[in-house]
């Protein structure tokens, strides 16, 4: 409560004024996208899509990843491997949060050969199951420092 919301001075000096707040950069696009994201109706279905296209950079994804942790649940198929695909290849090292040891380990190994990435790893994790998201939160040690 009690923000100063200001849009971003490239674009306005129009904003929402709270007395004594902190200052939060936006501009007006960001919040109709953040209001229209939060239907769900107009967020999901092609106006969303659309909408959010027409501002996608495809330079902000060209980045180095080397050196970060990235943990990817669901990442033997679908959306989880695509994602999983997309870290490897930008260097992270990443993780493969599957319940089936079996069926990460494959998709591991096809991420691992198409990307060139050798730092594709496998951890058992069952997202609906507490007791194996405990199990994983004690166990779980990054491969690369987080410490810097
Ligand atoms: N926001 C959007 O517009 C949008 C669009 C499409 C999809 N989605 C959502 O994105 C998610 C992935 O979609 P998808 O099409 O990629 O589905 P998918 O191909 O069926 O992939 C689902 C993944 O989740 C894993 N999984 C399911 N239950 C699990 C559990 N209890 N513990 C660990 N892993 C589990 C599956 O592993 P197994 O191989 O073991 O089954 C599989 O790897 C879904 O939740 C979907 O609703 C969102």
């Amino acid at each position: 409560m009690g923000r100063i919301l200001r849009r971003s001075p490239a674009r306005s000096r129009v904003g929402l004024f709270c007395p004594g707040a902190r200052v939060i950069p936006f501009d007006l696009k960001t919040l109709v996208d953040g209001l229209l994201d939060a239907t769900i109706v107009l967020s999901f279905d092609r106006s969303g899509f659309r909408r959010h296209a027409a501002r996608f950079r495809a330079e902000d994804l060209e980045v180095s990843l080397a050196g970060r942790n990235c943990l990817v649940t669901g990442g033997n198929s679908g959306i989880g491997k695509a994602a999983a695909t997309g870290l490897a290849a930008r260097g992270a090292e990443v993780f493969l949060l599957c319940r089936s040891r079996e069926r990460g380990e494959e998709a591991a190994k096809e991420i691992r050969r198409a990307t060139g990435n050798p730092a594709v790893h496998v951890e058992e994790l069952d997202v609906s199951d507490r007791t194996s998201i405990r199990a994983f939160v004690r166990r779980f040690r990054p491969r690369v420092s987080t410490s810097s």
